[in-house]
């Protein structure tokens, strides 16, 4: 039987799914790693980790099967990160990750050369320390030395490509997220390249999602015991990824997930963005699609954030039950979820969490169904802006994530979005949309769509329950929080 691989080379592990042409998982292979934080606010791993992962979670993915069977490989993995290389390949230094924090000031020194806001019309974004082309200009501003040496400028799941068939190349979702794309033609922008006074040279060629971008070297072959010569697509961004895995490809899709971070997903048919960059605008993983996104930096980590601190002897489902009990809006408290600062909607490090509105009469339940709650504010924050961009407010949202396993969050967002909530079969997330590729790659089906179509099947909805009118109350004085304590937060920081 023939099989295709979707490789996750995500920050904490690489994951190898083999999928059957039904779209069935027959096997995941996983292996793990760390990243290093050398300095306050720095995020880097060694790119020989991802390899030395890639070829196990490969080995245990494909155990048992003839490897030739294997007709495809797709690749995914963690956005927006640095891999330098010198002439012979060679790593410069380690990777420099997306959550990396060190940029600030090479952030700023694109809005001035570029121009705050034809960079987001260009680009669709505005710069954000995560992403790569700042981390371009902080080596070549504080490693002088380093930078004189590299030759190629790759992302993280790219590296692996690089090590699987020899070859410099990227995915235009990928592509997107360096800042250095032109949103709207979906490749490197000359403009910006030159106005960063970057050397065109660094960059790979950019690919659509499925295309082939080449073949596994005799080298890799025998690392990892597939054939030589087998096919490896594109791919895409995992966040891109993501959402082609969970059926997110057309416009009227959009997709909630629920992980430590949150993310809310759009797909669209044309070039949109929003004008003030504070959702993030990329190329799709397959042709002629784009998306917008906004990203939550703590989401069911301000859960597991609660649980850990303040109710550590409770299990999620126990905590759950305890905010249950509670009626919708907590008795008038509000949960602000900027834990780890926030990306979307307000771009701003110094952003803190905090509970407003607490009286004696509040108990743990109540503040567990806040966090609920006002992860849910934040997110459907990040959907009016997406809405205010361009697409047409959903009737229903797809959610996935560990958070998504939670019946009372997953009734929560159906009330605040006021939407139709829907799981769905995928639970491989990123791996997945990246086994998709691979098999319009091969040939199975002869676009992203038709194979998610095929493959991916709604097992659950949850509809408004009558909630919303409370929410919608709330969630007016929820919004008024931000700006409101904005000099608070940034007084706290300083
Ligand atoms: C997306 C993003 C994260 C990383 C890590 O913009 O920063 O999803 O890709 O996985």
């Amino acid at each position: 039987m023939p099989f295709v691989i979707g490789i996750d080379t995500s920050t904490t592990a690489t994951k190898a799914i083999l999928v059957d042409p039904s779209g069935a998982v027959l096997r995941v292979g996983a292996s793990t790693y760390d990243y290093q934080s050398p300095h306050p606010r720095w995020s880097e791993q060694d790119p020989a980790l991802w390899w030395e992962a890639t070829v196990d979670a490969i080995r245990t993915a494909t155990s048992g099967i003839d490897p030739a069977e294997v007709v495809a490989i797709g690749l995914t993995g963690q956005m927006h990160g640095l891999v330098l290389l010198d002439e012979n390949a060679d790593v410069v230094r380690p990777a420099i990750l997306w959550n990396d924090q060190r940029t600030a000031a090479e952030c700023d020194e694109i809005r001035s050369r570029v121009g705050a806001t034809r960079l987001i019309h260009v680009t669709g974004n505005d710069a954000l320390t995560g992403f790569t082309a700042p981390k371009i200009l902080w080596v070549r501003n504080n490693e002088p030395a380093a930078f004189a040496r590299a030759r190629h400028v790759l992302l993280p799941k790219d590296y692996v490509r690089l090590k699987l068939t020899g070859d410099y190349a990227t995915d235009r979702a990928d592509g997107g997220g360096t800042l250095l794309f032109d949103h709207a033609s979906r490749t490197w922008s000359q403009e910006i390249v030159s106005k960063l006074d970057l050397d065109a040279a660094l960059l790979p060629p950019t690919f659509e999602g499925p295309d082939i971008t080449g073949g596994l070297t005799p080298e890799a072959s025998a690392a990892t015991g597939l054939a030589v010569g087998t096919p490896v697509v594109a791919g895409g961004g995992d966040q891109a990824a993501s959402a082609v895995g969970t059926g997110a490809i057309d416009p009227g899709v959009v997709t909630v997930s629920l992980g430590t971070s949150g993310v809310v997903f759009a797909a669209t048919d044309r070039p949109s963005f929003e004008p003030a960059g504070r959702v993030h605008a990329f190329p799709h993983a397959v042709p002629d699609r784009w998306h917008l996104m906004g990203v939550m930096l703590s989401a069911a980590g301000s859960y597991r954030w609660f649980r850990d601190v303040v109710a550590p002897d409770f299990d999620f489902a126990r905590l759950d039950d305890a905010a249950a009990a509670v009626e919708p809006g907590s008795d008038g408290l509000l949960f602000l979820p900027y834990l780890s600062g926030e990306r979307s909607p307000h771009p701003d490090p110094n952003a803190r969490g905090g509970f407003v509105g607490l009286t004696v009469r509040h108990e743990l339940s109540h503040m567990s169904r806040a966090v609920l709650e006002g992860v849910a504010f934040g997110l459907a924050d990040i959907l009016d802006l997406m809405v205010a961009a361009g697409i047409d407010r959903p009737g229903a949202v797809r959610i996935s994530g560990g958070g998504a396993k939670s019946p009372l969050w997953r009734q929560i967002i159906a009330d605040v979005f006021e939407v139709t909530v829907e799981t769905v079969n995928a639970s491989e997330g990123a791996a997945y949309g990246a086994a998709i590729l691979a098999a319009v790659g091969s040939e199975w089906y002869v676009t992203g769509q038709a194979a998610a179509e095929a493959w991916i099947k709604v097992t659950g909805t949850t509809t408004p329950s009558g909630a919303s009118d409370r929410y919608r109350g709330l969630h007016r004085i929820y919004r008024d929080l931000y700006p409101a304590l904005k000099p608070t937060f940034t007084a706290l920081s300083t």
